[in-house]
């Protein structure tokens, strides 16, 4: 048996698998952010810890957990876990979702080592700004810095006494050499960090530590349970739905939306806004379009609308051609492709004839487009796609799925119902490392159907995609 871990913004799950990779018991516990100030986003290391043990206490309480060999670590991405000499947490989390380092990302961004070391854009929500923002405000607390921790990799040094990262979670730093899967000292030099503060690496799939012996009696597990290097929560997710080899991609449309592919390569194109990172898997990368605003955008227009989401796609009908209306979903600013956190969102060319259900079908389009733009990005860098899987809550819209398949002139599949989350991929990554197992066992899901391009109107999708590309362009030089 296995134990994925993925600790989430909202909340920390596991999940339990058997050696058929059959999920036995899963237990969650709640986690919230604070907001102590406007673009802060910060949460309290000690609540992860105890989040932890609370699903650990749950899933030993559902199942005996005495087989357990291994388990894997899947977490939010990004966040500065600072901690001193002995260990202590010096202050709370600066999260993924945080932008108050905005400025020092923008200088840090404009040094040419940065995108040409890590392959990427140095975004306000990665690491190396945050150490800048806290050496800038806070210098007695950078002072005391003696190890930098990634989230998840936090919950490992509590669970195995070991301070380890791996190369997908790391290499949303701004500090990992992405090409040759090690640090780059000229890049912690630049943030005033040396290696002697930053964790060990290793590869996802292989051993990290083992469970300390405390935790081991206190959960009911056996002795030396091997814990997995694991993955950030995109990378984990995507060996949990088997996008683990060149040509496989996963779109999801959850709050956010991703269009995540799995490369044979490291291939980055920093300007187009592309994450370029590590796989969890040796000698594999990944590209990744990350949209803000996607399920969120139809959630945000549903209680406007004074609908529930669900009410307003249900009823949709077959795929339409875009009208000439356009909506831009950039609620919260964007990422992938314009790197632009001052962007607002839009309606454009309303007319009288539009009811809630027409809106309703803009605003899928408007998002659609947007993953039509991470497509295009990932593509361009060589990156190509040849099957793509759709998770997450708004792939229930056959409507959506159906315009995305259209917009990419690709067929999207839908996998039975089942867990495609971080803790399943990390459990499966816990399963590697535990067995000797690689990504032959990170198996894509069993397809339920495949939703076809409709190509009557994929001429339609591209015109009116270009269109969308031009009102960016305008709603800029707008104020
Ligand atoms: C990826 C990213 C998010 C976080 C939180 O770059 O910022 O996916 O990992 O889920």
């Amino acid at each position: 048996m296995f134990i994925g871990l993925d600790l989430g913004t909202s909340g920390l799950k596991a999940v339990l698998i058997d050696a058929n990779q059959t999920i036995t018991a899963e237990a969650t516990a709640p986690l919230t952010a604070t907001r102590p100030a406007p673009g802060w986003s910060e949460q309290a290391p000690a609540d992860w810890l105890e989040a932890a043990d609370q699903v650990m206490q749950a899933l030993g309480a559902q199942m005996s957990l005495a087989d357990v060999r291994g388990i894997g670590l899947s977490g939010h991405m990004h966040g500065a876990t600072l901690l001193d000499a002995s260990d202590q947490v010096l202050r709370p989390c600066i999260l993924w979702n945080d932008t108050r380092a905005a400025v020092e990302a923008a200088a840090m961004d404009a040094d040419p080592q940065f995108r040409a070391v890590t392959g990427n854009i140095v975004f306000p929500g990665f690491t190396a700004p945050k150490l800048t923002w806290v050496a800038k405000h806070e210098p007695d607390i950078f002072a005391r810095v003696t190890r930098v921790l990634l989230p998840k990799d936090y919950l490992r040094l509590w669970l195995t006494g070991e301070a380890v990262a791996e190369m997908s979670d790391a290499a949303g730093t701004s500090w990992l050499d992405v090409g040759k899967r090690d640090w780059s000292d000229e890049l912690l030099a630049a943030t005033g960090l040396t290696r002697a503060q930053m964790p060990r690496l290793v590869e996802g799939s292989e051993v990290s530590g083992q469970v300390r012996d405390e935790l081991a009696n206190r959960w009911g597990l056996p002795k030396g349970v091997v814990v997995a290097g694991g993955g950030g929560d995109n990378a984990a997710s995507a060996v949990g739905v088997g996008v683990v080899q060149a040509g496989d991609a996963f779109v999801s449309l959850g709050t956010s939306g991703v269009l995540f592919a799995a490369s044979d390569a490291y291939q980055p194109d920093a300007a187009s806004a592309v994450h370029s990172f590590c796989h969890a898997l040796p000698d594999t990368w990944h590209q990744m379009g990350v949209i803000l605003a996607a399920a969120d955008a139809l959630n945000w227009f549903a209680g406007v609308a004074g609908q529930p989401a669900a009410k307003l796609t249900e009823s949709l009908g077959p795929l339409q051609a875009p009208g000439r209306p356009l909506f831009l979903p950039y609620l919260g600013g964007e990422r992938t492709p314009h790197n632009d956190a001052n962007i607002r969102g839009a309606f454009l060319h309303l007319d009288h004839s539009l009811d809630a259900q027409a809106m309703t079908r803009v605003v899928l389009e408007g998002v659609t487009h947007a993953i039509r733009d991470s497509y295009d990005a990932l593509t361009g860098t060589g990156t190509r796609i040849n099957r793509l899987v759709a998770v997450g809550g708004g792939s229930k819209s056959d409507y959506w799925v159906q315009a995305i398949a259209t917009a990419l002139d690709l067929p999207v599949d839908l996998p039975v119902s089942g867990d495609f989350g971080g803790a399943f991929g990390a459990a499966r990554l816990g399963m590697m490392a535990a067995t000797g197992a690689g990504a032959e066992i990170a198996t894509y899901p069993e397809i339920a159907r495949s939703i076809t391009p409709d190509t009557s109107l994929t001429e339609a999708f591209a015109q009116a995609h270009a269109r969308y590309r031009d009102s960016y362009v305008a709603l800029k030089g707008l104020t």
